[in-house]
């Protein structure tokens, strides 16, 4: 829940963390995340106004995510906030949570966008290459085929024994990993392919490391001489490569080099480097979030709102699980 005044100064973000209930399976589980909106929901609401020094009553707009998502959660959203707008009598815009990952950026940055731009959403959920001309107008360039960035590092974190959520648990493994010791074959796709491809990593991973039973499935335990923190290395150097390598496939086949980058992905150390480091030797201008918005949070929502509603974009809240952009032809990208 966050108070953000004007769409631009965020008074409060809180977040309340799920982390430690999914923990011990490894990933998110629907039914217990359904649970813990509904009991965090109101609380959440009392510590971002007491946060922010203001009383219910000050408040003039209401944002709130209505998709993509778990049903359960994006419902339990939609209720409170249609409740909060009716007994105010203020208006509640619905919000779409990739596009407000993308605003993020700007956002952590106080200014506003200058469209066009390449932008990209590397998440636990998504995998999206966007160009971007307008707060409501994305056009898919390209996205993953399979499991999003995030999925991939909680997967191999998860068969690596590392633990959940697995982007920050391999970051940390891998600084006292070699990235050189396992070379993962990068799933650049075609040549001028701009959409991504996880699961075929994740499995190198696994059958590569743990090696492979006689009943045709991995074993239980990294075979003999192989590190987690190398195995870590080599899958993370795998994923920074194809990540800087597709957004310079979409720099070039755009023309446009401004680039935005958000998500929880977008946390990662190596990546942020090595984008950095391309982005100086391209003439790139690049834009990514600190890492407290990169990842979940509502003032990215509020921001969100506030831009489309200010601009009469504005509307409720319209629950769905799924969201989808046009996509571009990748000849005329
Ligand atoms: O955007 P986000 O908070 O939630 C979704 O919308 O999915 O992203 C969560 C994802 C998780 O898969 C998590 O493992 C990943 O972001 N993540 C990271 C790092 N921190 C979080 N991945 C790589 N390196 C990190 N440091
Ligand atoms: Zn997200």
């Amino acid at each position: 829940m966050a108070v953000v005044a004007e769409g631009r100064t965020v008074l409060a973000s809180t977040v309340w963390s799920q982390v430690p209930r999914h923990r011990p399976f490894g990933g998110v589980v629907p039914e217990i995340a359904a649970r813990e909106h509904v009991t965090a929901i109101v609380p959440v609401l009392d510590e971002a106004l007491e946060t922010a020094g203001i009383s219910v009553g000050d408040v003039d707009l209401v944002a709130v995510t209505d998709s993509p998502g778990l049903q359960a959660a994006l419902l339990c959203g939609t209720a409170a906030a249609h409740a909060v707008g009716l007994a105010l009598g203020v208006p509640v815009v619905g919000v779409n949570h990739v596009e407000a990952h993308l605003i993020a950026p700007f956002l952590a940055a106080g200014r506003d966008p200058e469209w066009p731009l390449v932008s990209l959403v590397v998440s636990g959920g998504h995998t999206h290459l966007f160009r971007s001309t307008g707060d409501l107008e994305h056009v898919v360039l390209g996205a993953t085929l399979d499991d999003a960035a995030g999925e991939a590092f909680d997967k191999v974190a998860k068969v690596l024994g590392l633990g959940y959520p697995g982007g920050p648990a391999i970051q940390a493994a891998a600084e006292s990993g070699d990235p050189g010791a396992l070379s993962f074959k990068r799933p650049y796709l075609s040549p001028e392919s701009l959409d991504f491809s996880f699961s075929g990593l994740k499995t190198a991973v696994l059958y590569h490391c743990f090696g492979q039973g006689l009943d045709g499935r991995a074993g239980e335990s990294l075979k003999p001489g192989l590190r987690a923190e190398d195995v870590a290395a080599g899958f993370q150097a795998c994923v920074v490569d194809v990540l800087d390598r597709k957004l310079r496939r979409a720099v070039d086949a755009t023309g446009i080099n401004r680039v935005a980058v958000g998500g929880g992905v977008a946390c990662n150390g190596p990546l942020r480097a090595r984008l950095a480091e391309t982005a100086a030797s391209e003439g790139w201008e690049l834009l990514i979030a600190p890492p407290a918005f990169c990842t979940d949070n509502a003032a990215m929502v509020a921001a969100q709102g506030t831009r489309v509603f200010s601009s009469g974009a504005g509307a409720p809240p319209k629950v769905s699980a799924r969201s989808s952009w046009p996509r571009i032809a990748s000849e005329s990208a």
